[in-house]
């Protein structure tokens, strides 16, 4: 082996301050989880696709951390009309699924529907900076390994040896499919598809996509956290493939600013491209030796919110919720009963 760059030598080492425990962090685990059922209940044939949607590009008119915090909890009805889902297969046909929970009640328990108000003792907040993956034995290893490039221009986390969890604004507008989704098996939920009522659409943004073939690769778990403000390192992580920086994978890692039920605000740094990247904290798993690190959202992308009736930037990441969770199990296995708790 050749001499290793300094610059590399650099970035190494700033992840592995990123990467660092503190005490706190050593006694926090994964919370265990109930997780609702999600059952298929009928599906519809609808007409074809026409892929007609242009390239994904900056969202507006989401709805802002007070209005976030003020829209009622959905009631499980509510919940059953957004989780219900599209297909769009390989060959351009395209289904509707309705679905019905069960055991949502108790799986709920402590998600909070408002902004986290909880302030901690000690705020933990990171430098917010980017580092670029070079090294090829390092992109090629977990977790960076799990980053998935995604044909319309956005990111994606591998969620099982075949499937790819990523932003649906990637994959679909509000009105249609975008044109580099064709030929791909993916699934939407409708809570994406019925567009900005009440700035609920940004609670859906995500999808997930088939492989055609599995990969070989280890891909990452999903997980479920009621606060990530209240986690002892309060950070979030991503790795996806931002736009100025063609070809190479891009890792960030930043402090979440304020949370809803549904949603994460924060200020990493990012560039168009990076949509669609999975999101994901690192805490010990219930046996108290091991790390796990766990998917916990998926980021959206910078978004102008309302806050106090002042337009403000945020970077924003959709939150898996115990629904979500359920619903994403159900995509990927065919039946959410493996997943009761996460
Ligand atoms: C398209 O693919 C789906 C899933 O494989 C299949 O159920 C359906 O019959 C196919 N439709 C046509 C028209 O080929
Ligand atoms: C959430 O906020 C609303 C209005 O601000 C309030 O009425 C409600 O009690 C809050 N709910 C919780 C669980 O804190």
């Amino acid at each position: 082996m050749g001499p290793v760059p300094l610059c590399l030598l650099f970035s190494l080492m700033a992840l592995g301050v990123a990467l660092g425990v503190s005490q706190d962090e050593d006694e926090y685990t994964w919370p265990q989880r109930k997780v609702p059922l999600v059952l298929a209940e009928r599906t519809i044939h609808l007409s074809r696709p026409e892929f007609s949607a242009a390239a994904p590009s900056e969202l507006r008119g989401a709805c802002g951390i007070e209005c976030q915090s003020q829209l009622p909890r959905p009631s499980a009805t509510d919940l059953q009309r957004l989780l219900a889902y599209e297909t769009v297969y390989e060959n351009g046909t395209r289904t509707l699924t309705q679905v019905s929970l069960r055991g949502l009640e108790e799986a709920r328990g402590d998600e909070r529907r408002n902004g986290s108000r909880v302030r901690r003792r000690r705020e933990v907040y990171g430098t917010d900076s980017r580092f670029t993956i070079t090294d090829r034995q390092f992109s090629t290893s977990y977790p960076f390994s799990t980053s998935v490039k995604v044909s319309t221009g956005c990111s994606g986390i591998l969620v099982s040896p075949r499937h790819v969890l990523t932003a649906a604004h990637c994959i679909h507008d509000g009105r249609d499919y975008r044109q580099g989704a064709r030929k791909l098996r993916t699934q939407v939920p409708k809570g994406w598809l019925q567009g900005g009522a009440g700035g609920l659409a940004v609670d859906y943004d995500y999808a997930l996509l088939e492989l055609k073939r599995p990969h070989k690769q280890k891909f990452m778990d999903l997980g479920i956290v009621p606060s990530v403000r209240e986690l002892p390192a309060s950070r979030i992580h991503f790795s996806g493939f931002d736009d100025d920086r063609p070809g190479q994978l891009v890792y960030r890692f930043c402090s979440v600013s304020e949370e809803s039920g549904d949603l994460l605000y924060q200020h990493c740094d990012t560039q168009p491209g990076s949509s669609g990247s999975g999101v994901y904290v690192r805490l010990k798993e219930p046996d108290k030796r091991h790390w796990k690190r766990k998917i916990i959202g998926v980021f959206s992308g910078h978004h102008w919110l309302d806050v106090n009736g002042v337009q403000q930037d945020y970077n924003v990441a959709v939150r898996i919720t115990p629904a979500k969770y359920a619903q994403i199990c159900h995509w990927v296995h065919g039946d959410s009963s493996q997943c009761r708790t996460a």
